[in-house]
């Protein structure tokens, strides 16, 4: 079968050295890639937001699967484009249609479906132009760390999360007023919940679900999580504290109801959810869903896949995965990203990268990288993240490290104390 992933990150790239193992998979693409991915497949130079440049690539290469790795075209509705399509209707897309991918497109949606099916999360009101001084009386109600997020998709920045509330006040004007553009024309103010958070993934395919390894990201650009957020700094599989108790919690308050929710409201969903969660006093919360999986967290779950990723993706567009048994490895996995000088802020692109072939015992996921003549280049903000296997998080982690000493780009810059809390 030939498969194409639309992205172009470490995620697509560790969803790519996957996929690539199976042999289920004959020809694998990549939309756009990276100068990883091309090592595995072919890269298409397509937008994955690109609808009919993707459908002319699929019936071109006679591609008869889509695993999407981002949201943005999930949101975009990307799924529905197949689904609507008479030409790509009997191609399975893996994510959601835009109907389920609004667990993620929108905070107020996510919010509202939590309430209905009691799952746990923060409480929460929403505001909008017309609501904005309540809104601000309502700050006056609520005790602080005051958290404000933007409904819609704004690349990861959304979310503030501040302690004086006049400064609340006024934020909530400017979030509404347009700070993120029309994803904050809606505002959710919700309460604060002090707690370790903690990434939890299930591929479903809408009524049976399977949980994959759950990981643990470092978002902050600085060392004991300080510094400005991030799309993720490193990552550690397993997490310590997600014992067999608090999994049980996880999997009856959280995954079987939002699964549940998605059937009551009719959403058809085929793909990975991705439950944000905070573990408060031993109990789960949702901070977030996302309608894929993370990043840099695909990074240490996908290695610990022992199942046929692709026999797995298959049951998912099948609807059999209830039937589906799938196999851990045992071993910790941790990644460490390589990002460019001055990221999360402004930083340049183009640096030749150096070292990757004497890269031992770990595996290089091209985050921002790009091939350029036949040297391959910088073209992001997190470069490269650095996963390895270790019989504990300590062993892994040396591995990562020394690693990550080996590649070099000018003004290469990375977190040292990945772990440190665990
Ligand atoms: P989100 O985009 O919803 O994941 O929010 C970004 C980050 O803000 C999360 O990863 C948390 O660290 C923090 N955060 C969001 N909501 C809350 C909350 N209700 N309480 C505490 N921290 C939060
Ligand atoms: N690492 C967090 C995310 O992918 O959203």
């Amino acid at each position: 079968m030939n498969i194409l992933i639309l992205g172009a990150g470490g995620r697509e790239h560790a969803l790519a050295w996957k996929i690539a193992q199976s042999p289920k998979c004959d020809k694998l693409f990549i939309a756009p890639g990276n100068a990883g991915t091309a090592t595995l497949g072919t890269n298409l130079p397509i937008s994955a937001e690109d609808f009919d440049a993707v459908k002319k690539a699929v019936l071109e290469n006679d591609i008869k699967m889509v695993l999407v790795g981002p949201e943005a075209p999930l949101v975009a509705g990307v799924h529905d484009f197949f689904l609507q399509d008479p030409g790509l209707k009997n191609i399975p897309v893996i994510g959601p249609t835009k109907a389920g991918a609004q667990l993620e497109g929108s905070k107020d949606f996510a919010k509202i479906f939590m309430q209905r099916f009691e799952i746990p999360t923060a409480e929460f009101r929403t505001f909008f132009d017309y609501t904005l001084s309540e809104g601000q009386k309502y700050l006056e109600k609520v005790k602080p760390p005051y958290v404000l997020k933007a409904d819609g998709l704004a690349a990861g920045k959304g979310v503030l999360i501040l302690d004086n509330l006049d400064e609340a006040k006024q934020e909530l004007a400017n979030m509404i007023g347009g700070k993120f553009g029309a994803a904050s024309s809606k505002v959710v103010v919700e309460e604060f919940l002090d707690g370790v958070e903690l990434s939890v993934f299930v591929l479903t395919d809408g009524e049976g679900y399977v949980i994959l390894p759950e990981a643990k990201d470092y978002k902050r650009i600085g060392e004991g999580d300080t510094g400005l957020n991030t799309g993720g700094m490193g990552a550690v599989s397993p997490v310590p504290f997600a014992d067999v108790a608090f999994m049980k919690k996880v999997e009856s308050r959280i995954i079987k109801p939002t699964i549940n929710g998605l059937n009551r409201q009719d959403i058809l969903y085929k793909g990975f959810i991705f439950f944000g969660l905070i573990n408060v006093g031993g109990d789960p919360y949702v901070i977030e869903y996302n309608v894929r999986m993370g990043d840099p967290e695909a990074e240490v779950v996908l290695p610990r896949i022992k199942t046929d990723f692709v026999e797995l993706l298959e049951a998912v567009a099948e609807e059999r995965l209830k039937d589906v048994k799938i196999e851990i490895d045992e071993r910790t996995a941790t990644t460490v990203m390589l990002v460019s000088g001055g990221y999360p802020g402004s930083y340049e692109k183009g640096k030749k990268i150096t070292g990757l072939e004497d890269v031992n015992e770990s595996i290089a996921f091209h985050a921002g990288t790009k091939l350029s003549d036949s040297d391959v280049v910088t073209s992001g903000g997190r470069v490269i993240a650095v996963s390895s296997f270790g019989s504990n998080m300590k062993d892994a982690l040396k591995k990562s490290y020394a690693n990550a000493e080996k590649i070099d780009f000018e003004n290469k810059n990375y977190r040292k104390d990945i772990g440190f809390d665990l």
